[in-house]
């Protein structure tokens, strides 16, 4: 598949079917990830491969969207504060990590797409249960949940605006 036919391809789905994703995948899948940029080159991001049911469960409560247990895996992707501030201070710790793992998100989810698998950007969850549950050390964040998995309902093509400007705003 093509980039820009996958770019344009791309659902968020809410709906899998119960089919487990082969490991190797998954490693494809993350393998993608890592070749997004970050700031520096440091690489201030991690991502926590959930499979278990109990845990996909427990994302699924701190998201309060039972969808995400649905998927057979959930990757709960990290940005590492601390190590961006020591470098970079406060735009480190609160712009570089957040932009690093957008970047990292948008390739993992192109990748799955790739591969037939479908995925979602999961924003809306509680940071502290997610950090506890998954022992997540301090100074590292989890900014995203991505249940991913085959699809069995794709969405329709939603609306779409680009706010452009030429030359000045
Ligand atoms: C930062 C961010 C947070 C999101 N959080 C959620 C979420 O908590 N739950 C959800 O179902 N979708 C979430 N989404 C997915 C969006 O709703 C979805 O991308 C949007 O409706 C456009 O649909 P599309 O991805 O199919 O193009 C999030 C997307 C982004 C970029």
């Amino acid at each position: 598949m093509d980039v820009l036919e996958a770019i344009l391809d791309r659902r968020s789905v809410r709906k899998f079917i119960n089919k487990p994703i082969e490991p190797d995948i998954v490693a494809d899948i993350l393998e993608a990830g890592k070749w997004a940029p970050t700031a520096g080159n440091l690489n201030t991001r991690s991502v926590i491969i959930v499979r278990d049911v109990l845990s996909r469960k427990q994302m699924a409560r701190a998201s309060s969207q039972s969808f995400v247990a649905e998927a057979p895996v959930v990757l709960v992707v990290c940005a590492h504060q601390r190590l961006a501030a020591r470098k970079y201070g406060k735009r480190g710790a609160y712009l570089y990590v957040l932009q690093d793992t957008a970047a990292m998100i948008q390739n993992i989810m192109l990748a799955a797409h790739s591969f037939g698998i479908a995925s979602c950007w999961v924003g809306a969850f509680n940071e502290d249960y997610v950090a506890r549950i998954l022992k997540i050390p301090p100074g590292v964040r989890p900014v995203a949940l991505i249940p991913i998995g085959y699809p069995k309902i794709i969405p329709e093509v939603p609306d779409r605006d680009l706010d452009i400007h030429v030359e000045k705003w």
